[in-house]
């Protein structure tokens, strides 16, 4: 199976692609993990990416898009995946278009103000990247990642100043995409609100009707 999930930053989009790829045992690809592991290791994709990261812009199409059609060539990715972050942009998606054929597409429709309200929260494990929130995900033992200890930190692009600039870049950049695959019929939206596991339940719910509707059209 072949996912993409699109929202605007701090929508869930980490949060419950993690959960979904593990349930359906297909790759999560977080293009924004991708990114600041480059950081962290100051590579030279982690060179070009920091400053368009921690000033909220797009890292551009040109270098993205070669990540991605690498990423998903990758054996790990035979069975499918499940993107996340990507595509955010029209030649994103069509760099897609072209390479593969997606077999759904699920916009996770947050506003603006819940996101912000989320983001201004969020700490992540700088080790593994696990997300959390002290309403809504608090760790078991606090500053310390559940999984593999690594202390949690904030996002340095976080800052309510660097949010503002992401969101309004959302809006400019990507709500085109979502439009784009409305349009092709190949987009679910999840409208719902509810904490991270009820929204889970709508997820996999939303992704094995799909399944099944694909399936009947099949038949
Ligand atoms: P990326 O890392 O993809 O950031 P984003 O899209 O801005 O989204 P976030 O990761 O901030 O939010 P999320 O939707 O994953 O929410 P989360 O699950 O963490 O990209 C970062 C940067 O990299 C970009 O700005 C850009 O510079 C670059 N980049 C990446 N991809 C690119 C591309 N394709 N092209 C160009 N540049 C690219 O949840 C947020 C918080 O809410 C957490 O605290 C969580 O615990 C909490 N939460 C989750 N669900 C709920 C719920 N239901 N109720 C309450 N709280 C919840
Ligand atoms: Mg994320």
């Amino acid at each position: 199976m072949k996912l993409a999930i699109l929202g605007p930053p701090g929508s869930g989009k980490g949060t419950q692609s993690t959960k979904l790829a593990h349930r359906l045992g297909i790759k999560h690809i977080s293009t924004g993990d991708i990114l600041r592991t480059a950081v962290k290791d100051k590579t030279p994709l982690g060179k070009k990416a920091h400053e368009f990261i921690n000033s909220g812009q797009l890292v551009p199409d040109e270098l993205m898009i070669g990540i991605v059609k690498e990423r998903i060539a990758e054996k790990d990715c035979k069975n499918g995946f499940i993107l996340d972050g990507f595509p955010r942009t029209i030649p994103q998606a069509q760099m897609l278009d072209k390479n593969i054929a997606l077999d759904q597409v699920i916009f996770f429709d947050v506003s603006e103000e819940e996101c912000s309200r989320r983001l201004s929260s969020r700490q992540i494990c700088t080790q593994c990247g696990q997300i959390y929130n002290p309403t809504t995900r608090p760790p078991l033992r606090a500053g310390k990642c559940d999984k593999c200890k690594g202390p949690l930190a904030t996002r340095e692009d976080d800052k309510p100043e660097t949010v503002k600039k992401r969101l309004k870049v959302y809006r400019e950049q990507t709500e085109p995409v979502v439009e784009f695959y409305k349009q092709s019929e190949r987009l679910s939206v999840m409208g719902k609100s509810g904490t991270p596991d009820e929204i889970f339940e709508y997820l996999v719910n939303l992704v094995e009707s799909h399944e099944r509707g694909r399936a009947a059209g099949r038949a």
